[in-house]
Formats: structure tokens, C-alpha cells, sequence
């Protein structure tokens, strides 16, 4: 398999992009980010890309009367930087079928938690509000809808006492990165398989062959869940 050919599509920090970048100079990901495209200049991203030696590019959407046409320049711009898949990376703009259908079933976003709880933004605080006690990360497929796409990968991590939205948001951002990589080298591996909808205008559904793709808990701690904690609660009752 040739290396992957990544664009990867950034609108802030760049966490996740520079655990691609990270990857790849370790030779854990097969793979080369052709372009890094901001639609917001001065971001943290750009800088990760700038000291990676990477291409970039910012295309404000605020620059275009509709969406469709950023789009286009948007995969235009990917196109001629040679890139063959894309990655949302923190990108927080939808996108049209103008640019779906340029990168058919090759367009992979990471999201901050188990799809499809919690889809949109602030994923993570949605979570604490609807009390769940674990949420976690997906890696999927983009379609045209809000993070609605086949899934690919998920990480579980759980809500702790006390966790505020930075904190929580904190745990899950580890588990995003482990999960983003882990998920971009079984592609390109070659092990992805997309099968059709089993009923018109249903679902297709993506699978990464021959490997876990369900990561358990991470950092549940110590004290949850062994014998001696679940004792102690039972003699307070
Ligand atoms: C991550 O939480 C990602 O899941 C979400 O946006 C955030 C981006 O973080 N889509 P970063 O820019 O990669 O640090």
C-alpha cells in the first residue's frame, strides 16, 4: 500500500493534527500531510504545521457567500496539494456534498464522544449535563450530516466525580489521539470495507477488518469498581 496522502482540515488548536504529525516522524503512521488547511487564520494548528515542515493554507469561509463555494475551494486547494483523504481535525464547519462527493467515503473526523450521544459541539459538556457516567471518542466517516457518518473506531473513558468540562475534556483529548492514529493506520493498512445501505436511503456502514476496534475504559482508577469500594458503599446504606 502507498503511504495515505492526508489534508488535513484544522480551525484551532491542533492537538490532533500534531498527533498525525507526531506519528508519522515515528514511523507509527504510514501516511504524508500533503496540506493543512485553517479556515481561521493565526491558529494554533497552522503554527504545528509551520514547524513540521508541512504545507498550509487558511480559506476563510467568512470570505464566501455560501457554503457551497468554500467548499470548492476548499477541494481545490486539497487537490492540487496532492492530498487523496481528508481529516477533520477540530474543522468546525459542515460540510456540503460539493466536497463529500469529491472524497468519497475518505473523509475520517474525531469526535469527543460515543456517537451518536452527544453529536454537535461541546460534546464533552453535553455529557456532564445529561449526567452520563461514560462517554468517550469516535473516529467515523463524514457524511452530510452532523457527526452522523459510519462509524470506524470508539474509546470508552469514564465521567469521574467531580470532573468539570476542561477535565473531562482533558481525559477524552488522550484517548482522541490514541484512537485518531490507531485509526488512520489500520486505513492504511488497507483494512477498511464500506458496505451499502441494506435498505434504500439507509445507513452504509464501515469496518476496519480484522482488528479491535472498540477500546475499552481508559483511566477508570483504582478505586472504582474493586470489591473493597463497592463493600464500603454497601455498609453506608
Ligand atoms: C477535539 O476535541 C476534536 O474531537 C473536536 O475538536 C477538538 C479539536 O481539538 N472535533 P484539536 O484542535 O485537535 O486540539
Amino acid at each position: 500500500m502507498p503511504p495515505l496522502d492526508l489534508g488535513v482540515l484544522i480551525s484551532g488548536r491542533g492537538s490532533n493534527l500534531q498527533a498525525i504529525l507526531d506519528a508519522i516522524a515515528a514511523g507509527r503512521l504510514d501516511a504524508r500531510v500533503r496540506l493543512v488547511l485553517s479556515n481561521r487564520a493565526d491558529v494554533e494548528g497552522l503554527a504545528r504545521a509551520e514547524r513540521a515542515g508541512v504545507p498550509t493554507r487558511v480559506i476563510a469561509h467568512r470570505d464566501f457567500t455560501d457554503r457551497d463555494s468554500f467548499d470548492a475551494a476548499v477541494v481545490a486547494a486539497l487537490r492540487e496539494a496532492g492530498a487523496t483523504w481528508v481529516v477533520l481535525a477540530g474543522f468546525m464547519r459542515l460540510l456540503t456534498t460539493t466536497f463529500l462527493d469529491a472524497f468519497p467515503h475518505r473523509v475520517v473526523n474525531i469526535h469527543p464522544s460515543l456517537l451518536p450521544s452527544f453529536p454537535g459541539v461541546d460534546a464533552q459538556q453535553q455529557a456532564l449535563d445529561h449526567g452520563v457516567r461514560v462517554t468517550g471518542c469516535t473516529v467515523h466517516l463524514v457524511d452530510a450530516g452532523t457527526d452522523t457518518g459510519p462509524i470506524l473506531a470508539q474509546a470508552a473513558v469514564p465521567v469521574l466525580d467531580g470532573d468539570d468540562r476542561d477535565a473531562l475534556a482533558a481525559r477524552i483529548l488522550v484517548q482522541e489521539h490514541g484512537l485518531l492514529i490507531r485509526a488512520l493506520s489500520w486505513i492504511a493498512e488497507g483494512r477498511l470495507q464500506i458496505a451499502p445501505p441494506d435498505v434504500p436511503g439507509g445507513r452504509a456502514r464501515a469496518t476496519l477488518a480484522g482488528v479491535e476496534t472498540a477500546l475499552g475504559l481508559a483511566q477508570s482508577g483504582p478505586a472504582r469498581g474493586d470489591v473493597g469500594g463497592v463493600g464500603e458503599v454497601g455498609e453506608g446504606a
